[in-house]
């Protein structure tokens, strides 16, 4: 009785604890969220599962990656697309430079952020935000592994969307900022 209280009342303050999903799904979710859009940016490139999945999409990919060695990889893996644009370094400051290139509304995959909890120190979200939300475009974006946000930052992330006139969901464990 007391358990189910308890995670009643922490799903009401966090609503994507526990919800996790696949990568075939999360690239579907991103599909779904396309809007018509042409360009696709991502923080936190890894192997570039994502990119790979959603390249077929899009006229043009950013990625960023702060490991030096998955840069590489990735920069290997893609050689020869000029589609798609990859950057080595930290997404918080790396983010403003290419959005100062992008004149149209986009789909924005905030990804990057090392392994379990997500904390506004530990991770470039709040600052990657603050840089979307000064852009003149408004975009769509989406944040993965939103049950791994600590509650400070879910709930700092919802309030600057809303004053920056954005519309926050959770859904299948993804925070969405439209
Ligand atoms: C969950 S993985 C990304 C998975 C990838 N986006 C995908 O969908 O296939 C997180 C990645 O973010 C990177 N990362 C962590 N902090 C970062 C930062 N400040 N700037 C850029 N990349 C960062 C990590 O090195 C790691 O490769």
């Amino acid at each position: 009785m007391l358990s189910t209280i308890i995670r009643k009342v922490r799903t009401l303050l966090h609503p994507a604890r526990g919800v996790k999903i696949s990568a075939v799904r999360k690239a579907e979710i991103l599909l779904e969220n396309k809007n018509g859009y042409r360009t696709f940016i991502e923080t936190g490139t890894e192997f570039g599962g994502t990119i790979k999945s959603l390249r077929h999409a899009f006229e043009h990919i950013f990625s960023i990656e702060l490991d030096q060695q998955l840069y590489e990889d990735a920069v290997m893996r893609f050689a020869g697309d000029s589609g798609i644009t990859l950057y080595s370094g930290d997404s918080a400051r790396v983010l403003p430079e290419i959005l100062k290139t992008i004149d149209e509304p986009s789909l924005i995959w905030l990804d990057a952020h090392p392994p379990g909890r997500i904390t506004r120190r530990n991770s470039p979200i709040i600052g990657e935000l603050e840089t979307i939300f000064a852009h003149h475009h408004h975009h769509t974006v989406v944040m993965d592994d939103a049950r791994h946000f600590s509650f400070p930052a879910i709930w700092e992330i919802r309030w600057k969307a809303r004053r920056a006139g954005y519309e926050c969901r959770v859904s299948e464990g993804l925070l969405y900022l439209k």
